[in-house]
């Protein structure tokens, strides 16, 4: 089922799939932007999400003529699904460099060719895709999570895309904002303690959005943050974690005790 995050009444949509993942796989959103006959994927996801997304899209635009396929990291929630999306669309592919040059591991030999000048390879300093009239902003977001990491802006519904930054784990209604956000920060801590990688980024981050216009902060697993106070509560929050390699200490770098040696 989608959700119609944003609808200015001239053209330009956003929705949310949130509930495309089936049995053990981690929750995930992903996204469509429409803008005219303009049409742009963010993070559809691996083997899982394939099939259900593109049925559901289906419905919403012409799937082949798909602007851009959008990856804001390398993970395999994110844009395992490659091959697919290059063999049944004209898309083209944006991934930071870094990444761009892992992408032929995602697709069989047999369809190689089909990459051939479609791979937008996202310098560090980020991009602004053009997109109809308007633009889809490639807002550098590095070691957030992972090294080569970029997050989207779009100036229309002022959304920010958020990948993995103010992801959470919730049990349903991943569409719904959040309401209570330090009962939320509990479905929040644990995740970005591990996986993002140290306070210095998370201030940069934190300092970058401050300079934009954000209505919603949209992540890309669980529930997102809308409006001035929960964006400002969010921003707030994210700029004082410590994380990653900030509450790194000795015991993380001590070999394991071999079995033989723990039962002597
Ligand atoms: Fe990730
Ligand atoms: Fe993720």
């Amino acid at each position: 089922m989608s959700s119609v995050f944003y609808d200015n009444g001239a053209g330009h949509t956003v929705y949310q799939f949130s509930d495309l993942v089936a049995g053990d796989g981690i929750q995930s959103n992903q996204f469509l932007l429409i803008h005219g006959d303009h049409a742009a994927l963010i993070d559809p996801g691996g083997q899982l999400t394939y099939q259900p997304l593109y049925a559901a899209i289906s419905r919403l635009t012409i799937v082949r003529h798909l602007d851009y396929v959008i990856a804001s990291h390398q993970d395999p929630d994110i844009i395992t699904s490659l091959d697919k999306w290059l063999l049944y669309t004209d898309a083209r592919v944006v991934i930071s460099r870094l990444w761009a040059r892992f992408l032929p591991h995602l697709v069989p030999g047999y369809i190689a060719g089909e990459s051939d000048g479609r791979i937008i390879a996202l310098p560090d300093s980020g991009a602004c895709l053009p997109f109809g009239d308007s633009e889809i902003i490639a807002l550098p977001a590095h070691f957030l999570h992972s090294v080569g990491n970029f997050h989207f802006y779009d100036p229309v519904s002022r959304i920010l895309f958020s990948g993995d930054v103010g992801a959470s784990l919730t049990d349903e209604e991943h569409a719904r904002p959040v309401r209570d956000f330090d009962r939320h920060v509990k479905k929040m801590q644990a995740f970005h303690e591990r996986y993002m990688v140290s306070n210095r980024a998370c201030r940069l981050w934190v300092d970058m959005v401050r300079s934009l216009d954000v209505d919603m902060i949209v992540p890309q697993h669980g529930r997102p943050f809308v409006g001035p106070q929960m964006v400002g509560r969010f921003l707030q929050w994210f700029e004082q974690l410590q994380c990653g390699i900030d509450l790194l200490g000795p015991n993380y770098y001590r070999p394991p005790r071999r079995q033989a040696a723990a039962s002597a």
